[in-house]
C-alpha cells in the first residue's frame, strides 16, 4: 500500500504445445516486464506450479497430456487468487465457458490479436492487485457514511463503496444486480464518475424500455436506407458513449438476437451500424444491470450463459432495503432535507413514532418507495416533524395489510372475467403510481415480466 515500496514483478506462466506461440507469448510479455516461466504441456505446468506462485495463469485448452481446464482447476486450488486466462483455437467456446465456471477470468479465441491479449493481461493484474490492496482499504473506510450521493452505513453498503472505488478505476465490465429502486443506477454512475472514463460520456439505454426493433439501431446506429424511416445515417449509443461508458439498465430484457450482438460487442470490442458495412471500433466499458434472477434465466435458456459470463466479471449486488435495515434512518433524513428543501417546507425532522413505522415497513419498493413516502410526508405536513399521519396508509398499517382478498361470490349476476379484469385495472393503476409511472418498475412490483405488463397496460388502456 505505501507508495514507496514497488510492487513486486507479477509472476505468469505460459502453457501452450506450439512452441512459436509459446516463444511469441514469452518475448511479448517479457518485454511488458512481466517475469515468464513457460510449459509446454500440462505435466510442466504443474510441475512449474509446485515450485513456485504464479499471479497470472495463460494456458491453451488443448494440450497433448492433461488439458487447460485441468491445469486451470489445479492452479485455483493451489492459489484461488491466481488470474487465469484460456486461450483456445476452436470456434467452439463450450469449453471455455466451463472454464469461466471454474474461475477463469477470461478467454481468447485463436488466432487473437497480440495487443489486446497484452491489454487484457494487464488490466487482470490491475484489478487483482487492486483486490488485493482493497482489504487493506477496507479499514480506512470503514467510517465513510455517504459516497457520492449515496447513503449507507450497513457493512453491506460500506463494502459496495469501497467496491465501486477499487472497480472503478479497471476496465472490466460490471453487472449491477438487485430489486427494483434499490440503487442500481445511482451505483452504476458512480462508477463512472470514479472511473478514468469520468470525463467521456455516460451512456444509458433501458433494454426493457425500447421496443425490440429499436433497440439494434439505438445501441449499434443505423445507415440512411437501413430500414423504412431511416431517412439518414445515425450514431448509435455506443459511439456516443466513445471513450466512456454504456450502462446498459434491465440487461435480462434483451431479446435472443441482440444477446449474440452484444456478444459480438463485448468480444471483439467491434460492431457493424444497421446496414452498415464497415466495422467500427467501440472504445467502451459496458456496466449492466438486472433486477432479474440471471442465472435462472441461463437455467432456462432466457439468457446467453456465455453473454451472461461476459457481462458477470464483477457483481455488485444490492440487498433489498428490509435487508439492511440500518440505512433506513439514514436514507430517510436525507430524503427529508432533500424535499424540505425542493419544496419549500420547515419540516426539520420525523418524529419517533413515525419513524418507528418507517423502520418497520417491508419497503417493496426499495429506496425509491421509501423516497416518495418522503417527498409525500413532506408535502402533506403541517408541522415541523413528519407524524404517522403523513405517511402512506400502508406504511402506517405496518405489516399487516393483506391485499389479497378472499373470494366471495356475489349474489345474483356475476361476471368473472369483467371482476378479474377490473382487479388487475386496479393492480396496475395503483403500481405504476407507486412506481412513479415507470412501466419496468411497475411490473416488478406486481411480480410480472414486463412483457405481460405492457400486455395488460394496452389492453386497458392505462399509461
Ligand atoms: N443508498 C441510497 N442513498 C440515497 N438515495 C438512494 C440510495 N439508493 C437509491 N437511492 C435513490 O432511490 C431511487 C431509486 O434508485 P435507482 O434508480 O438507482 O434504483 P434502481 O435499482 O436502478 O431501480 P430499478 O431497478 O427500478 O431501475 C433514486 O432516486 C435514487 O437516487
Ligand atoms: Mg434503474
Amino acid at each position: 500500500m505505501s507508495p514507496d515500496v514497488a510492487a513486486p514483478t507479477p509472476k505468469l506462466l505460459v502453457v501452450d504445445d506450439e512452441p512459436s506461440m509459446r516463444d511469441m507469448l514469452r518475448i511479448v510479455l517479457r518485454r511488458d516486464g512481466y517475469d515468464v516461466t513457460v510449459a509446454s504441456n500440462g505435466r510442466e505446468a504443474l510441475a512449474a506450479m509446485e515450485h513456485g506462485f504464479f499471479d497470472l495463469l495463460l494456458t491453451d485448452i488443448r494440450l497433448p497430456d492433461i488439458d487447460g481446464v485441468q491445469v486451470l482447476r489445479e492452479a485455483k486450488v493451489r492459489h484461488r487468487d491466481t488470474v487465469a486466462l484460456m486461450m483456445t483455437a476452436y470456434a467452439s467456446t463450450e469449453t471455455a465457458v466451463e472454464a469461466m465456471r471454474l474461475g477463469a477470468a477470461d478467454y481468447f479465441i485463436k488466432p487473437f490479436n497480440m495487443d489486446e491479449l497484452r491489454l487484457k493481461v494487464r488490466s487482470h493484474l490491475e484489478a487483482r492487485r487492486l483486490r488485493v490492496e482493497n482489504v487493506l482499504l477496507k479499514r480506512v473506510l470503514e467510517t465513510s457514511h455517504s459516497f457520492e450521493n449515496i447513503v449507507g452505513r450497513s457493512p453491506a453498503m460500506l463494502e459496495i463503496f469501497s467496491m465501486v472505488e477499487t472497480i472503478a478505476a479497471t476496465p472490466s465490465t460490471v453487472l449491477v444486480t438487485g430489486e427494483s429502486g434499490t440503487g442500481k443506477d445511482l451505483i452504476a454512475r458512480a462508477i463512472h464518475a470514479h472511473s478514468l472514463r469520468k470525463d467521456h460520456p455516460f451512456v444509458a439505454l433501458n433494454c426493457g424500455a425500447v421496443p425490440e426493433t429499436l433497440l439494434e439501431s439505438e445501441l449499434f446506429g443505423h445507415m440512411r436506407g437501413a430500414f423504412t424511416g431511416a431517412d439518414a445515417n445515425k450514431k448509435g449509443l455506443i459511439e456516443a458513449a466513445e471513450r466512456g461508458t454504456v450502462f446498459l439498465d434491465e440487461i435480462g430484457e434483451m431479446n435472443a438476437t441482440m444477446q449474440v450482438k452484444l456478444l459480438r460487442v463485448l468480444q471483439e470490442r467491434r460492431f457493424r451500424r444497421l446496414g452498415g458495412t464497415d466495422e467500427v471500433h467501440a472504445d467502451i466499458r459496458v456496466i449492466a444491470a438486472t433486477n432479474q434472477d440471471l442465472t435462472k434465466a441461463v437455467a432456462e435458456g432466457r439468457f446467453r450463459e456465455d453473454l451472461f459470463y461476459r457481462i458477470n466479471v464483477i457483481q455488485i449486488h444490492l440487498p433489498p432495503l428490509r435487508d439492511r435495515r440500518e440505512d433506513i434512518p439514514l436514507i430517510a433524513a436525507r430524503f427529508l432535507d432533500r424535499f424540505a428543501e425542493r419544496l419549500g417546507k420547515r419540516v426539520r425532522g420525523i418524529s419517533q413514532e413515525a419513524m418507528a413505522l418507517i423502520e418497520a415497513y417491508a419497503w417493496p419498493g426499495n429506496v425509491r418507495e421509501l423516497e416518495n413516502a418522503i417527498e409525500r410526508a413532506v408535502a402533506l405536513e403541517r408541522t415541523e416533524t413528519v407524524l404517522p399521519e403523513s405517511l402512506p396508509p400502508h406504511v402506517r398499517a405496518g405489516g399487516d395489510r393483506s391485499p389479497v382478498q378472499v373470494a366471495k361470490l356475489p349474489e345474483g349476476a356475476f361476471d368473472l372475467e369483467a371482476h378479474v379484469d377490473q382487479i388487475y385495472r386496479d393492480h396496475i393503476t395503483e403500481a405504476l403510481a407507486k412506481a412513479g409511472g415507470v412501466q419496468v418498475r411497475a411490473a416488478e412490483l406486481l411480480g410480472m415480466t414486463f412483457r405481460s405488463f405492457r400486455y395488460y397496460a394496452k389492453k386497458f388502456n392505462l399509461r
